[in-house]
């Protein structure tokens, strides 16, 4: 099943989402999969579960863009342990659509997660991956890309959406 995507403005994006405490169950697999199938749908490489409302501390990733199966990460109560180095590149967010903006994030990054079976592993990514882990996961403590902006630019974007949303084009 393909999910809306939730946009911002919307109170579950900046709340800080659930643990996941049962796991290997046909309705955390099912959620997985329709995850998925929405970030694939919305052209996304992220799709963190409050973006589909769900106020779950699980997220999918796939830099690959659906190109190399290989590539799916599913992170659950993921929690960042290593970040090192810089690197500054343009970000967007499926909840945040039409605005990209640099954002300088940490170059390598390791992640420890649970499994489906809620077994604990650890995935390290540099460039695309180490921001893909570090914006999903900040999407679990409620935080957008935005809060990594100067307070100019966000008030900026801020306001642009507003706008958009008086006019009834978001959302
Ligand atoms: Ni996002």
């Amino acid at each position: 099943m393909i999910y809306p995507i939730v946009k911002y403005g919307h109170p579950v994006l900046e709340r800080k989402a659930d643990p996941v405490t049962e796991f290997d169950t046909p309705e955390l697999r099912q959620l997985i999969e329709d995850m998925f199938e929405s970030m694939y749908a919305a052209h996304g490489v992220g799709l963190a579960a409050p973006q589909i409302g769900i106020s779950k501390r699980i997220a999918v990733i796939d830099i690959s863009g659906g190109e190399d199966p290989s590539q799916r990460l599913v992170l659950i109560n993921p929690e960042v342990i290593r970040n090192e180095g810089r690197q500054r590149s343009e970000e967007g967010c499926l909840s945040v659509p039409g605005f990209r903006e640099e954002v300088t994030r940490g170059a390598r990054v390791t992640v420890r997660a649970q499994n489906v079976k809620g077994e604990f592993f650890e995935v390290t990514g540099e460039d695309l991956l180490a921001r893909a882990l570090l914006h999903e996961t900040d999407h679990l403590e409620g935080k957008l890309y935005l809060s990594h902006l100067s307070a100019l630019k966000r008030d900026l974007i801020r306001r642009k959406i507003r706008k958009l949303m008086k006019a009834g084009e978001w959302g």
